[in-house]
Parts: C-alpha cells; sequence; structure tokens
C-alpha cells in the first residue's frame, strides 16, 4: 500500500467565547484631564474621608463616591464614556432598543504604594477606566484568564518565543493618560501598586475615573 501524504490535510483554529477588551484614546486628552484633575481634587477637598467599605478593592487610596456622572463638572467625560459605549453595543450587536449607559461613576486617587487587589463588578456588564493621570509605574491593570479550570493545569509552551495570544492566562495594560480601556465586568482585574517616583507627592498620584455601565431601555 502507497504511503499516505497527510501534508494537504485541512487545519483549523475557530475561537469561540472570547474575552473582548475595548479600549479608546480621547484626542483632546490633554484639555479634559487639566478639568477633571481640577475637579477630581475639588470633590476630594469637599470628601475627604471618601468611601471606605471592607468590600472595596482599593488599599491605601481616596475614593469618591459613585454618582459622579450626575454632577455637571464630570459631564463631558460621561459623554465620551457614553459615546465608546454606543460603539460597543454596535459591536456586539445589542437590541437598539436599550442604551449601554453608565450606572455608576466615581474616581480614586491612587498615592505611591497604593493599589487595589484582585476583584470583579458585580450587577452591571461592562466596566471602564479612564487614566486622567498616570505617571511613570503607577500601577498597571491586570486582568486573569476568567475560566479558572483552564488555569487548574497549565502546558508547557516553548521557551524564548512569545506565547500566542489566545493562550495567556493574564494580560497587563500601562496606565495611559486620555487612555480608556472597558471590559466585561464580570472579568477579574487588579492594579498593581503605584511605585511612581515623582518628586511631588500630587504628580505621583495616579488618577483614574472607573464606571460600570448597564442596558437601559431607550426612552421615547
Ligand atoms: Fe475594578
Amino acid at each position: 500500500m502507497a504511503k499516505k501524504n497527510n501534508s494537504s490535510d485541512t487545519f483549523a483554529q475557530e475561537v469561540y467565547f472570547p474575552t473582548m477588551i475595548y479600549s479608546s484614546k480621547l484626542h483632546d486628552a490633554e484639555e479634559i484631564n487639566r478639568e477633571l484633575i481640577k475637579n477630581i481634587r475639588h470633590e476630594q477637598e469637599e470628601d475627604r474621608k471618601g468611601i471606605q467599605r471592607s468590600n472595596f478593592s482599593n488599599l491605601g487610596g481616596w475614593h469618591s463616591k459613585n454618582h459622579l456622572y450626575k454632577k455637571k463638572a464630570f459631564k463631558d467625560i460621561a459623554n465620551r464614556v457614553r459615546q465608546t459605549a454606543a460603539k460597543i453595543s454596535e459591536d456586539c450587536g445589542y437590541d437598539p432598543k436599550f442604551k449601554l449607559d453608565i450606572g455608576t461613576m466615581w474616581s480614586i486617587i491612587n498615592s505611591p504604594g497604593s493599589f487595589n487587589r484582585s476583584h470583579i463588578h458585580p450587577g452591571c456588564l461592562w466596566s471602564g477606566v479612564y487614566y486622567v493621570q498616570a505617571p511613570k509605574n503607577s500601577g498597571h491593570i491586570e486582568f486573569t484568564e476568567p475560566r479558572t479550570q483552564h488555569l487548574m493545569d497549565q502546558a508547557s509552551f516553548a521557551p524564548d518565543t512569545k506565547r500566542p495570544r489566545q493562550c495567556w492566562t493574564k494580560v497587563r495594560y500601562e496606565p495611559i493618560a486620555g487612555k480608556m480601556i472597558i471590559f466585561p465586568a464580570w472579568l477579574y482585574h487588579a492594579v498593581m501598586p503605584n511605585l511612581a517616583e515623582e518628586a511631588k507627592q500630587e504628580d505621583a498620584e495616579r488618577i483614574i475615573i472607573s464606571f460600570n455601565l448597564s442596558q437601559y431601555p431607550v426612552k421615547k
């Protein structure tokens, strides 16, 4: 019997159940961030203590109240979040009778040494972060493989070779002022400690706006 040549067999990879992380860079971030820093610091002045609850992931930072999107001073950034949310809604083929909109929006100021332990955001579809001030080494955000079964037994991967992206079990994003990252609310994420070395404390702080998104019926 002749030897079979299998080189013409088909071979395919199909990806299902992906974890989608969206990002956007605001073209006018410098101006927006200048205003936001002023307004967030004003919030902090008014609410020195901030929100401190044991079930919050933030350790060592200041956490504003959760309704900043209702305040005039945060209207512009709230609208930019809504614009990005509308793109996600369209990209995912959501029902246009619903609007993917902000349910809560808050600010966090992480001074050097502070960080966020791993957590998820229950009760919404998507969550996001917008970086207002992000000095060098002020804390990468790290997302972890959500299929925990997959973490139980890992394959050995070729050394000195970049592992294919679909086989990663975590991914880190560097904080960049003006960048917005939106991720599934169920995706575990943590923020590394702020190790910024700016001489002035206020320049070394990592300042963010964070938010949760849910679908709301469009008002007629
Ligand atoms: Fe979070």
